[in-house]
C-alpha cells in the first residue's frame, strides 16, 4: 500500500455535530459548529470563524450553551449553520429556556452542556474558546437506569467536512478494551 501525502489536510471527522447558543447583546443567538473537541475531563473546545456575530456574544457574556444535535433538530441546527446573526435574528430559530446563569439552551435539545469560557486560542482567522463545563442537562428519555447518556437512543448527528454531510450514529462494534484485555 502507497500513502499520498496530501498535504496539512485536516483529517479528524467524523465529529459530533452541535449548536452553540449565546447571548447576542440580550438576545439569544444560534451557531452550528462541527469544529469541536474534548479536553481533559471537565473541558472542551469550540473553535470559531473570527468574523462570526457568535464570537462577540461570547466574549461579551463569557457563558454559552454546547447542544447536542439530533435528527429532528437538524434543519434547524442547518439553518443556523447558513445564516449569520448579524444579517438575521436566528433568536426564535429554536425554543429556548434559561441556565441560572443566563446562557440560552435549546429547550428540545436532548443534552445540553452550559459553559462558561476558560480561556481563548487564537490561530489565523480563529478563536477557539476552551470552555469549562457548569452543568450538563438531559433529556430523561436518553439516560440509562444508571443515569449515563445513551448514545444508542440518542444518535447524535455528526459531520465529515470533505463531502460537507451530515451523518448518523452508527452500530456498536464491542465494548472498549474487549480485544486487548488479557484476563491473569
Ligand atoms: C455543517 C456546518 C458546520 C459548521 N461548523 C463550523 C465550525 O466548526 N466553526 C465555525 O466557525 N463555523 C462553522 N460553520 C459555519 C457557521 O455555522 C455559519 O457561518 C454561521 O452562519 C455563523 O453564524 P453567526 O454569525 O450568527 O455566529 C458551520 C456550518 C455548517 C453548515
Amino acid at each position: 500500500m502507497m500513502k499520498k501525502n496530501i498535504g496539512h489536510t485536516l483529517a479528524l471527522y467524523p465529529t459530533p455535530l452541535v449548536v452553540v447558543g449565546t447571548l447576542v447583546d440580550g438576545r439569544p443567538n444560534w451557531v452550528l459548529v462541527g469544529h469541536v473537541g474534548i479536553i481533559g475531563h471537565d473541558r472542551v473546545m469550540v473553535s470559531l470563524a473570527k468574523p462570526h456575530y457568535t464570537n462577540k456574544g461570547i466574549k461579551e457574556t463569557q457563558k454559552l450553551s454546547i447542544n447536542i444535535i439530533n435528527e429532528e433538530l437538524l434543519p434547524q441546527a442547518d439553518r443556523a449553520g447558513c445564516v449569520s446573526g448579524a444579517k438575521e435574528d436566528k433568536s426564535t430559530l429554536f425554543q429556548t429556556v434559561y441556565a441560572n446563569n443566563g446562557t440560552p439552551m435549546i429547550a428540545d435539545a436532548p443534552v445540553v452542556m452550559e459553559c462558561t469560557v476558560d480561556d481563548i486560542y487564537e490561530t489565523e482567522g480563529f478563536e477557539s474558546f476552551i470552555c469549562k463545563i457548569d452543568n450538563t442537562f438531559v433529556e430523561e428519555d436518553v439516560l440509562t437506569p444508571e443515569g449515563k447518556i445513551d448514545y444508542h437512543t440518542l444518535k447524535p448527528v455528526l459531520f465529515q467536512m470533505p463531502g460537507y454531510e451530515y451523518l448518523r450514529t452508527g452500530d456498536v462494534i464491542a465494548k472498549c478494551m474487549s480485544f486487548g484485555k488479557k484476563e491473569k
